[in-house]
């Protein structure tokens, strides 16, 4: 088991995930797209950091997952990467990154491992993903897969909306779990999905099952960092729980900075680089004979 100098927690791989699956240990997940935040889910204990293609809605304000490229995902996925020491580093493709074919997909996954120092990928779909995901494993790349409501989805979906709400649909989600398993995924988020389904897939497969949106029964839990933290500006879903308000708290700061300035209270004296005294006192004298002159 290896450890971090300086920090004797051990190294979490995605052998320490699958084995908490059977500690029945719950399992942590947040995303991360900077270096600041990911150094604070690292140091917090968090198991898993994900570079969420979110970074499209959450940080670059597009209004779904689908614009953001392979090269925006790899600069934050090495920002990321600075930080995270302990935690799991698992990068997000992003859509259109593993659509076209199953070479381009694998050299795109590889990428990910080498340029940006992630462990492990995340990729979207159940059942049609399943040869991709052996072929991904045959390249020695840790898998996660992410069933349910799939945000790369939405313009099929015709929205972001709770999936498996029906028999057909349950008994699909139930065949993409057992393909992605089968596979070899090393875990699969289930996301938007109703509680009773989250807890059969979860009973079914032998790889932990990380929800959002899916209840409590899951192996493990991921949240969208802004959103945990209330920095969005949309209305968060009903499964969000703000554990700040981080929102009104920037805005706060920022109004009185602005204040501050304007009234020129800020910087103040205190705030302020000081020359040393004989170098003043000589400034002073040049100052003076400039003057005179
Ligand atoms: O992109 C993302 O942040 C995700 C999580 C919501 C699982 O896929």
């Amino acid at each position: 088991m290896s450890v971090i100098a300086g920090d004797f927690r051990p190294k979490i791989t995605v052998s320490t995930i699958q084995e908490k699956k059977q500690r029945q240990d719950p399992i942590t997940c947040l995303t991360a797209y900077d270096y600041a935040s990911a150094r604070l889910l690292d140091e917090a204990g968090i198991d898993m950091i994900l570079v969420g293609d979110s970074l499209a809605m959450v940080v670059l304000g597009y209004e779904t997952t689908l614009p953001v490229t392979v090269e925006e995902m790899l600069h934050h996925t090495r920002a990321v990467r600075r930080a995270a020491h302990r935690s799991l580093l698992i990068a997000d493709m992003p859509y259109a990154s593993y659509h076209v074919n199953e070479e381009e997909a694998v050299r795109n996954a590889a990428r990910f491992i080498k340029e940006a120092g992630a462990e492990a990928i995340k990729l979207e779909g159940g059942e049609k993903r399943a040869a991709l995901v052996q072929r991904l494993r045959d390249a020695e790349i840790p898998v996660m897969g992410h069933i349910g409501l799939t945000p790369q989805s939405v313009l099929r979906m015709g929205g972001f909306k709770v999936q498996g709400k029906s028999l057909v649909a349950i008994e699909q989600l139930m065949r993409d779990a057992v393909a992605l398993n089968g596979a070899g995924v090393f875990s699969i988020v289930l996301e938007g999905i109703p509680r009773e389904v989250a807890a059969m897939i979860t009973a079914e497969v032998s790889v932990p099952t990380i929800g959002i949106g899916a209840g409590p029964d899951c192996d493990g839990q991921v949240l969208v960092l802004h959103d945990l933290l209330g920095l969005t500006f949309s209305t968060a879903p009903k499964f969000v729980r703000q554990y700040a308000d981080l929102r009104t708290a920037i805005a706060a700061a920022v109004r009185a900075f602005k204040e501050d300035v304007e009234a020129g209270g800020y910087p103040g004296e205190d705030e302020s680089y000081h020359l040393p005294r004989e170098v003043a006192q000589a400034l002073e004298s040049v100052m003076a004979r400039k003057q005179a002159r």
